[in-house]
């Protein structure tokens, strides 16, 4: 971070000079962390949408370009050329492993990938049809409850046990939410798979019979991981960032984590885009549903469509676009009706002139839920799969902040709200 330059801030008669510091990549930012003191004003940014709340060496966006870097590698290499747990290991210590290093990682983490025994328990309280989200909120949250000894933030091994304990468990928890809500019996984790391939042989296996784990589908769900890892400072990001800004544990952060992505503005869009696809239905009512997404008094929006930073293709999309051709071939359903609708809506969306002067173009949710559907994931488990994809980096997030010893973070208001009146007594209202 350098400060050559300085901005200029002029407020009636008063002026101010405030640092401007450089990036590597991006913009540059302003601070005006002494404008409160100085000049008795705050600044108003609802949404964030130029505000940059921290100082981050993990992942790059580059909205206007479509270009997104974990630590300075493009996720097309990574998803291409890389698997999920070394992509983990980069964002978490910041350079690729070597073989070593990449085998220890992996070990640690395959050793802690069974759950605390008395957390079945904890799954039976659930209601069988809650939404899994529900099930991965509560048990993440849970976590403190059974691993005391990784929640001492102050302790730098504690730390590392608690994200090994994240990036290692969350696969066998949010398994076990669909296993719960499906009805069928808990499925341990495999230590001879690899972590694509355990997970799916956590869902999709019953003790009754042998459950083969496809290595093409393997290689998809890795890569559904590796897209999703992380992705700077989005809506719950920040979540875990300022809920550990508190000094709350790692798994208390997570869980917040957790709920801010549940939303259908943010990791929710994934179940909600299959779901429109599904209600268009047939191409020939593409128009139809294109006109309702640029009417303005109808609330309809394109799921899948848009996004806060990128105003080019989300490149994590054209990665998603050729593995959703790629498992839909091999599972024999090329001819999938809402893959039609999918790419026949993408085509006539990047047409039009509404979408194109707004720069929307597809989001990493538009072809996944295909995928997830193919490979026999209901729409209820799409966010819970994001969230443990998104583990490692809402971690390596809270570890990179914790490490900097930040403040706790706090923002300002506007209040536009009643000024100071007395209180009436509840006869005379
Ligand atoms: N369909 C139709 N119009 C849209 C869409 C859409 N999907 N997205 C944005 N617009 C329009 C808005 O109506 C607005 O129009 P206006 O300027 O005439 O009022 C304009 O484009 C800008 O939209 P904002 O909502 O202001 O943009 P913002 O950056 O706040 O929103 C968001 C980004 C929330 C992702 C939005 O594009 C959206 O709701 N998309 C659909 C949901 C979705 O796919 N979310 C997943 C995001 S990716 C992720 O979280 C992994």
């Amino acid at each position: 971070m350098t400060t050559p330059k300085t901005a200029t801030l002029t407020l009636g008669e008063q002026s101010m000079e405030l640092p401007v510091y450089s990036g590597s990549l991006g913009p540059d930012v302003i601070d005006i962390g002494k404008l409160y003191a100085a000049m008795d004003v705050f600044t108003f940014d609802p949404g964030f949408t130029s505000t940059g709340s921290c100082e981050s060496k993990i992942t790059f966006i580059d909205g206007d370009k479509g270009e997104l870097l974990y630590r300075g590698y493009p996720i097309d290499q990574l998803a291409e050329k890389s698997h999920y747990l070394e992509v983990c290991y980069l964002l978490l210590y910041g350079e690729l492993p070597s073989a070593t290093q990449l085998e220890d990682f992996e070990t640690r983490v395959t050793r802690h990938t069974m759950l605390h025994e008395q957390m079945q328990g904890f799954y039976k309280g659930f209601r069988r049809d809650a939404h899994p989200m529900a099930i991965v909120c509560g048990v993440v949250g849970a976590m403190s409850a059974f691993y005391h000894d990784s929640t001492d933030i102050t302790d730098p091994w504690q730390r590392e046990v608690a994200t090994i304990r994240l990036i290692a468990k969350l696969p066998t928890i949010v398994a076990w939410a669909y296993k719960y809500s499906i009805g069928q019996p808990f499925i341990y984790p495999r230590n001879d798979l690899d972590y694509a391939s355990n997970f799916l042989h956590m869902c999709f296996a019953t003790p009754a019979e042998e459950y083969h784990v496809d290595p093409i589908l393997a290689r998809a769900m890795d890569r559904i991981f590796t897209l999703h890892a992380d992705h700077e400072q989005n809506a719950s990001t920040s979540t875990v960032r300022l809920a550990g800004s508190s000094g709350a544990n790692p798994f208390a952060c997570i869980a917040a984590g957790v709920a801010c992505l549940w939303g259908p503005s943010h990791g929710g869009a994934n179940e909600a885009c299959l779901q429109m696809l599904r209600e268009i239905g047939t191409v020939d009512k593409i128009p139809e549903y294109v006109a309702r997404a640029k009417d303005k008094d109808d609330p309809f929006r394109l799921m899948g469509f848009g996004h806060r930073v990128y105003k080019n293709f989300d490149p994590r999309a054209k990665v998603m676009k050729e593995s959703a051709d790629e498992v839909l071939g091999l599972l024999g359903v090329e001819d999938n009706e809402t893959l039609k609708v999918a790419k026949e809506l993408e085509r006539i969306a990047l047409e039009d002139p509404y979408f194109v002067e707004k720069k929307l173009y597809p989001n990493v949710d538009f072809y996944s839920g295909i995928i997830l559907e193919a490979m026999g994931f209901p729409t209820s488990m799409f966010t819970a799969l994001f969230a443990m994809s998104r583990t490692v980096g809402w971690i390596s997030q809270w570890k990179e902040m914790i490490e900097e010893k930040s403040k706790i973070g706090r923002p300002r208001q506007l209040y536009t709200g009643a000024a100071n009146r007395d209180y009436v007594e509840v006869e005379n209202r």
